[in-house]
């Protein structure tokens, strides 16, 4: 039944998880219901398999539970569904009816907004940790896709009408900064005094620190005094300490606004320096954490080094500083009780799953959090080379980002002037009114390689792939957007395009017939179905193949129906709407990645 929301799976879930614990005894979840996406397009939209999972609990035939089933879920769905089918042993098929679908494309369509997607019904506040560079170090690749990612992750929680804070667990806090500290304190007096000074360019600027640090010795012990310096609140130590954030800050935003990253709260780990000593109390009070070794250590079970003795997890170390893992474990405490965090996502690279492992674990032991709150590590793997080796420049140095970036934009750029610049040479300058299309292709071609790949599968970076027009990537689904919005123009006469979007024709009420509309009409109606499911796994490559599959189900019924010439108005009226509906889903789609559209390309 449809008011104003398209029906979602969470609303099948609901409905089975309501007739199991009408028509059983015992109380029964999400879990019991077991309702997944039809595998095969062909026997429906939707599959129960609780009848199976339930049968040998409940004493009875897995068939006979899926009659009962079915007999309630009847009532229950009637309208959405064609008749319930159990097929094998015990498997319920659902599949959605065409008169369904007609309504559903219809509210999807008259829905500008939401699309007929309902929020969330039981709405949380989310902290997503993202990006979380280091001060005075070079902003890498895993940093990128952090941000990429978590970017995509908060704007799709938000969609779905959780409370999202988004938050740049910077690295602006550990032992390097005595050193930084001191050699700025010889080689940038002014920075003391509180005064904003031009640093140059920190990665020198840190080879040089480090390379005093490793040769002269009175220095180190300088540095190792710094940091205490520093930690306990000395004046000049904190004003060359801000000089160096400060630098590093415009360092990464340069980026953040070239990949349009919005509404990120700089919160590093200098924000919890007051909590740490009484995180470490606390922990020791209750017996987690004891000396090793002259540090304090949490000892957990099941965790070995190499050697098969116990691996600790750091939380002070012999010269009285904290560690890494001190500091998270503060921010959980932080999160959970002054946020009053739900749920928190991690997303870093795999390589800290086991210090994030080690973390919620001790935290869980400690009580640092409720047991309501849901510590998330979201892992990804690394960028390679196209060679598969280590991502680097050609002399074998690290890629800096800015360079990445600009260079995806350069052969954008080309690509761009080559189509629409007549008698265009590659290099030349592209004309104004192509500049910000050559941006979006560019960045968005970066961020596009990044989210259709499986998060935890390492991937090499190539611009030739990422740039193509050709197969799953920005470029492709840009274009594709692009032309049905053209198509809606021409079939409807609409040439007015407001702020960079389309104006779109009224939603007419949409009639199904041939089969490659209804293959349409079944795959708009399952948008609300991926975002829940990323809104659990939190895997973006599943939207992005779902907008690929929603290009492609659009050309097979572009190909076999004719818009402009359809037989009657009526009919042009509802593949117009199909149309639209299309274009709405794919702008929507590439807004929640983080992927502006352009109307021409
Ligand atoms: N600064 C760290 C790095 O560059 C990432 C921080 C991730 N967040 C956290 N709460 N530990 O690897």
């Amino acid at each position: 039944s449809l008011d104003g929301h398209v029906v979602q799976i969470d609303d099948v879930i609901g409905g089975v998880v309501g007739v199991l614990n009408d028509s059983f005894e015992g109380s029964y979840t999400a879990m019991d219901a077991m309702v997944t996406p039809a595998s095969n397009l062909k026997f429906g939209d939707y599959q129960c398999n609780a009848a199976m999972k339930l049968a040998k609990p409940l004493k009875m035939k897995p068939r006979d539970v899926a009659s009962i089933l079915v007999e309630q879920l009847k009532e229950k769905m009637a309208g959405d569904f064609e008749e319930l089918e159990i097929a094998g042993p015990g498997f319920i098929n659902m599949k959605l009816q065409r008169s369904y679908l007609e309504r559903a494309v219809q509210t999807m369509a008259s829905d500008n907004d939401r699309l007929g997607i309902p929020k969330s019904s039981d709405p949380k506040r989310v902290v997503v940790d993202f990006s979380s560079p280091n001060i005075a170090k070079e902003m890498h690749v895993g940093h990128l896709r952090s941000t990429i990612i978590g970017d995509t992750l908060a704007n799709l929680l938000e969609f779905k009408g959780h409370s999202v804070l988004r938050l740049n667990h910077v690295g602006d806090w550990g032992t390097q900064f005595g050193m930084l500290v001191e050699h700025l304190k010889d080689e940038f007096p002014a920075a003391l005094s509180g005064e904003s000074v031009d640093l140059g360019n920190l990665v020198v600027l840190y080879k040089a620190a480090k390379k005093r640090f490793d040769e002269d010795d009175d220095f180190k012990v300088r540095a190792r005094e710094g940091v205490v310096r520093l930690q306990s609140g000395d004046e000049e130590s904190l004003a060359a300490w801000r000089c160096l954030c400060e630098a590093s800050r415009k360092e990464y935003d340069k980026i953040y606004k070239l990949l349009s990253i919005k509404g990120l709260e700089e919160r590093g780990e200098s924000f919890y320096n007051d909590m740490l000593k009484d995180v470490v109390e606390d922990l020791e009070g209750q017996g987690l954490a004891r000396e090793s070794e002259g540090a304090m250590a949490v000892f957990l079970d099941g965790y070995a080094n190499k050697d098969g003795s116990p691996l600790p997890l750091l939380v002070k170390k012999s010269d009285g500083g904290f560690n890494y893992a001190t500091t998270d474990l503060a921010a959980i405490r932080q999160r959970a009780q002054v946020e009053k965090a739900d749920r928190v996502l991690y997303v870093t690279d795999s390589g800290q799953a086991q210090h994030f492992k080690m973390v919620f674990e001790a935290a869980k032991l400690a009580g640092l959090r409720e047991d309501g709150v849901s510590l998330e590590h979201v892992p990804f793997g690394l960028v390679q080379g196209e060679d598969g080796k280590k991502f680097a420049t050609r002399s074998g140095d690290t890629v800096k980002l800015m360079d990445l970036l600009q260079e995806s934009i350069r052969i954008a750029s080309n690509d761009v002037g080559g189509r629409e610049v007549e008698g265009w040479e590659d290099g030349q300058e592209l004309p104004e009114e192509f500049k910000r299309t050559a941006e979006i292709v560019g960045i968005s071609a970066v961020k596009y390689a990044d989210l259709s790949m499986n998060r935890e599968s390492n991937y090499k970076f190539s611009y030739g792939r990422m740039l193509s027009l050709q197969g799953n990537t920005a470029p492709y689904m840009l274009y594709a957007r692009a032309r049905i919005c053209s198509i809606v123009k021409k079939a409807s006469g609409i040439e007015g395009v407001e702020e960079g979007g389309m104006t779109w024709p009224e939603p007419a009420p949409v009639v199904l017939g041939e089969e490659a509309e209804i293959e349409l009409a079944r795959q708009l109606v399952k948008f609300g179905d991926i975002l829940y499911d990323v809104e659990k796994e939190l895997y973006p490559n599943r939207l992005c193949d779902y907008l690929f599959e929603t290009s492609q189900k659009f050309s097979a019924f572009y190909e076999s129906c004719s818009v402009i010439k359809a037989e009657t108005e009526e009919l042009k009226a509802s593949r117009l709407t199909l149309a639209v509906t299309t274009a709405k889903v794919l702008t929507k789609g590439l807004g929640l990645l983080g992927i502006e559209v352009v109307d021409r390309l």
